[in-house]
């Protein structure tokens, strides 16, 4: 790739002021509040893309947010690279957690980003990993470096189930065609360690209701004769895990994909200091499932967490009051072979079943996902693994992630390519929290590294 530095050096600052007009527009898909922030995201991707020389760029309608679809088909016999990111983003909330506005752009000094890293919603998850392979693609077009075809599909949704790119990948077999989908949506070791995600955990998500009485009642005139269903509520959640932090759910462990001692003794190479993921966190001990380690716990094990709890008065003072009701919001991370929906019906059947008399449970499923493993030797993977060690001057280290992109092994399904997931972020970039960021470094050493993906991976499929 001739003069990818020094084209990088030369439009650095307008990359950087682009993806910060991007990171202004609120495009939180969870809250309906934001719809015309959303939909004018849409609109501002599709020009990013026609400017980054696509030939032709649509809007795809479905029934929620649109999905921008553009490419560029420079030679049917070559072969074809099929961009996914999101350009939907989460709630930013709690607010006053945030040293700046989620929603106005600033770049900061942090201490693993010395260029700096953009402070806003969506810097690193995923507008900034996605705008990269637009820009990517601006210097490929522009130089005359384009090796192969290329498509984009960039959705609203993924932050919300990704339910409608679904219906459309089902629908688009054809459209969609390719030979090696690439996401960046995910992160890697460290800046001097260099990764590329191998795995992605899957995921049930479902929220429990607890019924009592038919109303609140006064906690002295009733209290200790009646179900209370808080109380009941975080005795059932309590009873979830086993002294030895294993989930409890009948059936849940049949199918995990159990890794040999040689993988795990390949996985224990990471680099990893303890003392120093302690401290990011400020905790004085980590904790998790007995006999595994916290590279493995959050990443080739299944969990299970509580992501959200209430009922019952929560305002100011003191409310003497036994809640009618109390509801819990859980996730399940899942590895390979696991079934989302059966593990989603497991878990109702479970749940339900330990309900004391006295209590009405309800389980509702939300969305999910099945996992995904990418192998190590396809030729997407060596081409990637060659980027990186171009620009990075190392090899990768492939490595399994906790999180999850529930829509990859769907493509996997339908379209029958497997799934590159080059991330430049980083853990600590504090995706879904406050004050997420992406370091500078980050942003434009992603852009340097993907234009190699393409010729390396055209090079090997010849
Ligand atoms: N980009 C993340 C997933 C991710 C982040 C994977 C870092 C690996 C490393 C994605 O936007 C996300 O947040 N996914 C959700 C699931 C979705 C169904 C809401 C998740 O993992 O909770
Ligand atoms: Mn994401
Ligand atoms: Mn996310």
């Amino acid at each position: 790739m001739n003069n990818i530095q020094s084209y990088i050096k030369q439009h650095k600052d307008r990359f950087l002021n682009e993806l910060i007009e991007l990171l202004k527009i609120p495009s939180i898909s969870a809250d309906s509040a934001y719809k015309n922030d959303v939909l004018k995201t849409s609109e501002a991707i599709k020009i990013s893309l026609e400017k980054a020389g696509c030939d032709s760029v649509e809007i795809c309608k479905t029934d929620g947010y649109p999905i921008v679809y553009g490419e560029k088909i420079i030679d049917k016999n070559l072969p074809t690279v099929l961009v996914y990111g999101h350009y939907d983003v989460q709630p930013p909330d709690p607010l006053d957690l945030w040293t700046s506005p989620p929603f106005e752009p600033v770049i900061k000094k942090t201490d693993l980003h010395r260029d700096g890293a953009i402070f806003a919603r969506g810097a690193c998850d995923d507008k900034g990993q996605m705008y990269m392979h637009v820009k990517a693609l601006e210097f490929m077009t522009s130089t005359n470096q384009l090796p192969c075809n290329v498509k984009f599909m960039i959705e609203g949704e993924e932050e919300v189930g990704s339910s409608n790119l679904s219906v459309f990948v089902k629908n688009n077999q054809e459209k969609l065609k390719n030979d090696v989908i690439l996401i960046s949506d995910t992160g890697m070791i460290a800046n001097n360690v260099p990764s590329i995600t191998t795995g992605l955990r899957g995921l049930s998500y479902v929220e429990v209701e607890v019924t009592g009485p038919n109303r609140d009642l006064h906690s002295g005139l009733y209290g200790g004769a009646v179900a209370n269903p808080i109380n009941v509520l975080t005795k059932m959640i309590a009873s979830l895990h086993d002294e030895n932090n294993h989930i409890t759910i009948p059936g849940f462990y049949d199918k995990v994909e159990e890794l040999s001692k040689d993988e795990r003794a390949e996985m224990a190479k990471a680099p990893f200091s303890l003392d120093a993921y302690k401290k990011a966190l400020d905790i004085d001990a980590v904790y998790g499932e007995a006999e595994y380690t916290t590279n493995e716990r959050n990443s080739i094990r299944p969990t299970l967490d509580v992501n959200g709890i209430w009922g019952g008065y929560i305002g100011e003072g003191a409310k003497t009051v036994i809640a009618s009701k109390a509801y819990a919001k859980i996730s399940m991370r899942l590895v390979p072979h696991q079934d989302w929906k059966e593990i989603t019906q497991l878990f109702k059947d479970h749940f339900e079943s330990i309900a004391p008399e006295g209590v009405k449970v309800k389980v509702k499923p939300h969305h999910g996902g099945q996992g995904y493993v990418t192998p190590i030797n396809s030729v997407g993977y060596v081409a990637a693994s060659k980027a990186y060690e171009t620009t990075f001057g190392k090899t990768p280290i492939p490595q399994r992630s906790g999180g999850s992109i529930p829509i990859v092994s769907l493509f996997e399904q339908e379209l029958k390519s497997k799934t590159i997931l080059m991330g430049f972020g980083l853990d600590s970039d504090a995706i879904h929290s406050p004050n997420e960021h992406f370091g500078v470094w980050n942003y434009l050493k992603g852009i340097e590294t993907i234009p190699y993906f393409y010729k390396y991976f055209t090079e090997l499929s010849k």
